[in-house]
């Protein structure tokens, strides 16, 4: 095998290149090593491999070929030093946290975030007596003013699912710095082109690869990223004991989403500005929420720490849940899912579904109206995307 390639190019160069690993065959396509473990040519080799003094690989849940590719592509566009693949997004929140924590611990985190990291962080962990505070994720004085003497990780999402809220993850960073405590970013919304939360100041950045990275609503992945130190400190024991691991056919699946991840983003991106706008001009909108549009109410912090609102536009239709359901049930192109990053324009009605079970109240606090819906913007003419929602409009009635 030969070894990936150290020069730096750009990020496009890299999302094809990075990373690979060549065996002796030179084969041009990324291989899948589909294996659950690796043979020693000797006893003394295997020995040497498990003390680590050899660095061949040893078994599909510490590390595989393929899976190694994936992950040093995703280190070199993230530009970090290290980086760890996990089974699904929820994997790599949740071991990113459970890496860092031990009982007596405190943890601080938006009320704005993704239904299943809410569980994580408000169930979960206090079960094994780390303590939790959610907060006004866009209120910096409330961040600061919930720190304690052990809070010890503070998590994120920016922007926000489903309701493309932004917080000043530099700002978050420096309070959460100044009380001793680490910061991680779910940087699922903006991808690794459109967001860059090391340079903000994050110490770890997680992501769901389930969404954009792959692109085509196939396989199920995440990713946890940071310095090498912080992933040999917190993450790369843990993972290797309690076994989450992505499966190499995942791990292919990522590394060919990968190298078109610019383009695909390029054109969803174009078609979610184009969709926000139309939406925007109809009668049955309350609010169109997109993090680059003049009328966003954080546009100006969006416009600092991104590069592109991305492909996901958040709207409040008048009349509620069954104004949404009447839109949702017209559509043909776009389809119900509550996925994101496909391909296909996917309709989520968030207070129905991925923020069902946290309730009514914490639903209210994070700004998800029952009237609210998520439109991840898909690859398909926009045009057509356009007449499908016009469609969508026009069951709604008067
Ligand atoms: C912001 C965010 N974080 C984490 C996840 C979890 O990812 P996964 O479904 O791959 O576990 C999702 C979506 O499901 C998400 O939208």
């Amino acid at each position: 095998m030969t070894t990936p390639a150290t020069k730096k190019f750009r990020p496009a160069t890299n999302l094809v290149h990075g990373g690979q690993l060549r065996s002796q065959f030179g084969e041009t396509s990324e291989a899948l090593y589909l294996t659950q473990g690796f043979v020693y040519p000797t006893m003394e080799t295997a020995e040497a491999r498990f003390k680590g003094e050899d660095k061949g690989f040893i078994y599909s849940r510490f590390s595989n070929p393929t899976v190694a590719m994936f992950e040093s592509r995703m280190a070199m566009i993230e530009g970090a030093e290290a980086a760890r693949a996990t089974a699904s997004g929820m994997a790599a929140v949740t071991a990113s946290l459970l890496g860092q924590l031990k009982a007596g611990d405190h943890v601080l985190a938006p009320k704005a975030m993704f239904g299943s990291c809410i569980y994580v962080i408000e169930e979960l962990l206090p079960r094994f007596g780390v303590a939790s505070t959610l907060v006004d994720g866009a209120d910096l004085d409330a961040w600061s003013a919930a720190m304690r003497p052990n809070t010890k990780v503070a998590f994120l999402e920016s922007p926000t699912n489903p309701q493309l809220g932004i917080i000043d993850i530099a700002g978050v960073a420096g309070i959460v710095h100044k009380g001793g405590a680490r910061l991680i970013v779910d940087n699922v919304f903006a991808t690794p082109l459109l967001q860059k939360p090391f340079e903000l100041g994050a110490d770890c950045v997680v992501y769901s690869t389930t969404k954009h990275v792959d692109g085509q609503g196939r396989c199920l992945g995440g990713c946890i990223l940071g310095s090498e130190d912080f992933i040999q400190t917190y993450i790369h024991n843990f993972l290797r004991q309690t076994g989450p691991a992505m499966s190499p056919f995942n791990a292919w699946v990522m590394l060919k989403g990968l190298e078109t991840l610019p383009v695909r983003l390029e054109q969803q991106q174009r078609n979610a500005v184009r969709i926000a706008d139309f939406l925007a001009e109809d009668k049955h909108v309350e609010r169109v929420l997109y993090p680059t549009r003049g009328d966003h109410p954080q546009h100006a912090l969006a416009m600092r720490q991104m590069s592109g609102g991305g492909n996901v536009v958040a709207f409040d239709l008048k009349g509620g849940k069954q104004a949404a359901f009447r839109f949702g049930n017209a559509l043909s192109i776009v389809k119900i899912s509550n996925n994101l990053g496909d391909s296909k324009s996917l309709l989520t009605h968030p207070a129905t579904t991925t923020h069902q079970r946290i309730g009514p109240d914490a639903r209210a606090a994070s700004g998800i109206g029952d009237g609210m819906l998520r439109l991840s913007c898909g690859l398909e003419d926009v045009e057509d995307l356009i007449e499908d929602i016009a469609a969508g409009f026009a069951a709604m009635g008067a």
